[in-house]
């Protein structure tokens, strides 16, 4: 199936699924690590430029498959997820969810998904996993996204009560994280101060600051 994502970067077919970028991405900002790590981990980062290309059916297909074999507690697997393309209601209705720094340039993602998690188990006890399960399963579609040479932004600024409506979420679930999807755009495309924050290199604590041998390291907190 032809993918319809047109970057010249990108490779005729997801499906054919390539798994590198053929040329160099519009913008590097793979993080300088310590310690080598695996290139999908270092080269993932959030941008808020996305071009207008859209996702197809077959990197959804991924997507969302990649998602499907994340670990998950007692193998739950609480998740849930909608998704949404530019131009369509259910779109401008997840849009009309988030808060208004979140609108700027999410509005212009070619897809937005909104990840739910179950809280209740089957036999109304509490799942105290089912927010780390969600997570980690959106861990699994940003590796996989950057497989596809996607990007995605996830974002906790969004109006809960908005967003439950604008996609008709049972009380059942709870909407934890809206995902913008994309190919990355260019800064330049973004108003300021987004374009600045966007070229800004990206930082992380060290790892000596949260890494500890044999036993948490007395009067930390
Ligand atoms: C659960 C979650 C919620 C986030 N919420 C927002 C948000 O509302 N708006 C935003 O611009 N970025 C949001 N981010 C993106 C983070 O700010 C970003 O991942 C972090 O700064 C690290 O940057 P990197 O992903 O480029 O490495 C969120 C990320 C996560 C994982």
């Amino acid at each position: 199936m032809a993918c319809q994502l047109l970057l010249s970067r990108m490779p005729a077919s997801v499906a054919e699924s390539k798994i590198q970028p053929e040329t160099e991405p519009i913008m590097n900002k793979t993080a300088t690590t310590a310690h080598p790590i695996l290139p999908l981990l270092a080269e993932r980062w959030s941008p808020r430029a996305f071009t207008a290309a859209k996702i197809d059916a077959t990197a959804l297909g991924s997507l969302f498959e990649a998602v499907r074999w994340a670990p998950s507690a007692s193998n739950l697997q609480p998740w849930g997820f909608v998704h949404a393309a530019h131009g369509s209601a259910g779109f401008a209705a997840i849009v009309g969810s988030l808060a208004a720094g979140n609108v700027t340039w999410a509005q212009h993602a070619p897809l937005l998904v909104v990840g739910v998690a179950e809280l209740t188990k089957a036999d109304g006890s509490p799942n105290l996993y089912g927010r780390y399960d969600l997570g980690q399963s959106v861990a699994h579609l940003s590796i996989q996204a950057a497989a596809l040479g996607l990007h995605l932004h996830q974002m906790a600024g969004f109006d809960s009560a908005k967003l439950r409506e604008a996609v008709s979420l049972p009380l059942s679930h709870e909407p934890v994280v809206v995902i913008a999807i994309g190919a990355l755009g260019e800064a330049s495309q973004l108003p300021a101060p987004l374009d600045e924050r966007e070229r800004a290199p990206r930082s992380r604590k060290p790892l000596d600051s949260f890494v500890f041998t044999d036993t948490w390291p007395a009067g930390r907190p």
